[in-house]
């Protein structure tokens, strides 16, 4: 079965009894791991409130074409550039006319005439409307177009007639739109990613960090995002915008990336530190800017906590991955700090090459485990984070398997 982890579903409502099934509808689809927004016919309201539909999807619903507030806010074309999949149910048969007919008169017709995501229906009507010659020309008109058709079924009807026309069940549905997407390796993870440099104050406007450009990291987040993992990224400061569906959280210092590790570490499944962590912070920054006197300071530098070993060492600690930055010896040096942080994984990179490593758009990676060892060449970090990721997923789910099948102590 494919997943929702991650997707984007547009839920379009249009007139129809079974609408009251949408709040069913939509909270099924978020706890399947899908962020909903709905979007009404005038016709919808006669049956399920926008207030319900806000409550149940999480956001406000979107009712109109020419509304000023709501254009400004997630305007129509924007909306149709969100999603990754557009649900109508119930679809009635007058819609699915304009579906077919490619008019765009009201907000969802337009939003579907506009959005290259894939488009399902659900129809619901009368059985005699079900069986008129227009619609059912206007189906196979739909399904020509590679629209989705989901159901009807079969049964007893709210008009007090029995045949097709009665809305798939919410449950039904769920299932056919999960099923339009692949499933991830890391679906229904949580997975933390630290990324960039820190920023270690000398003084109000100097101090202490280093060449990481965040891209790595960031990187690895969107891949862990795409493979169906819920991801948070604590980053120090970068001028790069922070990856699609992650929750970012911005840090300058190490001792600041600590806190929001740890407020979050609970609840990870898999720890992948990427960020260039300042080893040495001043003892004690000046609040204002240091004047020059013309003679030689010192400053008194502190070792800051190591976050990656900070996590490894803790009792329910999380499958843990580190990134080492070296400039010789690689495989040596990767497998020492495996073994002195006690992590599980160990991804090693040469520096100093300029086209390669810190701030560069390219990298190879020495991916050293206890026992497992490979080599990725050099590639664009995007293509390389998706294949870190593919490793890191296999790694998890081959110690969580041994884990498992080990006999239980009585
Ligand atoms: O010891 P070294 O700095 O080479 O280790 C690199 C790995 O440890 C990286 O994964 C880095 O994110 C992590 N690290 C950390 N906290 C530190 C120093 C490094 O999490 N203070």
């Amino acid at each position: 079965m494919g997943s929702l982890n991650n997707k984007r579903v547009l839920l379009g409502i249009t007139g129809g009894i079974a609408a009251y099934k949408c709040a069913d509808l939509s909270r099924r689809l978020r706890d399947a791991g899908a962020d909903v927004r709905v979007v009404m016919t005038e016709a919808a309201e006669a049956f399920v409130t926008p207030l319900t539909m806000q409550a149940v999807s999480g956001h406000p619903v979107h009712q109109y074409l020419l509304d000023p507030g709501t254009e400004s806010a997630m305007g129509h074309i924007e909306l149709a550039r969100w999603a990754d999949i557009i649900l109508i149910a119930p679809a009635s048969a007058n819609f699915l006319a304009k579906l077919a007919s490619g008019r765009a008169d009201d907000l969802l017709s337009t939003l579907c005439s506009a959005a290259s995501a894939p488009l399902a229906v659900a129809p619901a009507m009368n059985r005699q409307m079900w069986h008129n010659r227009a619609t059912q020309d206007n189906l196979k008109t739909l399904q020509q177009r590679q629209v989705l058709i989901l159901g009807p079924a079969e049964g007893a009807q709210a008009c007090g007639e029995h045949g097709p026309g009665r809305m798939l069940e919410p449950v039904e549905l769920v299932d056919a739109i999960r099923n339009c997407f692949a499933s991830g390796v890391l679906d229904g993870l949580n997975v933390m990613v630290t990324a960039g440099p820190t920023w270690e104050a000398i003084d109000a406007v100097r101090g202490l960090s280093n060449r990481s450009s965040g891209k790595m990291g960031y990187a690895v987040a969107q891949a862990a995002t795409e493979a169906g993992a819920t991801v948070t990224l604590v980053s120090g400061p970068v001028k790069i915008s922070s990856p699609d569906r992650v929750h970012t959280i911005d840090v300058t210092s190490a001792l600041d990336m600590l806190d929001a590790v740890n407020q979050y570490i609970d609840t990870a499944d898999i720890f992948i530190a990427v960020a260039a962590v300042s080893d040495y912070r001043v003892a004690h920054p000046a609040t204002e800017k240091i004047k020059k006197t013309g003679d030689a300071i010192t400053l008194e530098l502190v070792e800051n906590p190591d976050i990656l070993a900070a996590v490894a060492s803790r009792p329910q600690a999380p499958f843990t991955v580190g990134f080492a930055a070296e400039t010789s010896n690689i495989e040596t040096c990767a497998y020492e700090k495996l073994l002195q942080k006690n992590v599980d994984l160990i991804a090693a990179n040469q520096v100093g090459d300029s086209d390669s490593g810190f701030d560069a758009d390219y990298n190879s990676l020495l991916v050293i485990g206890r026992d497992y060892k490979t080599l990725l060449e050099k590639q664009y970090k995007t293509r390389l984070a998706r294949k870190l990721i593919t490793i890191i997923a296999e790694q998890y789910h081959a110690k969580n398997t041994t884990q498992d099948s080990r006999p239980q102590a009585r």
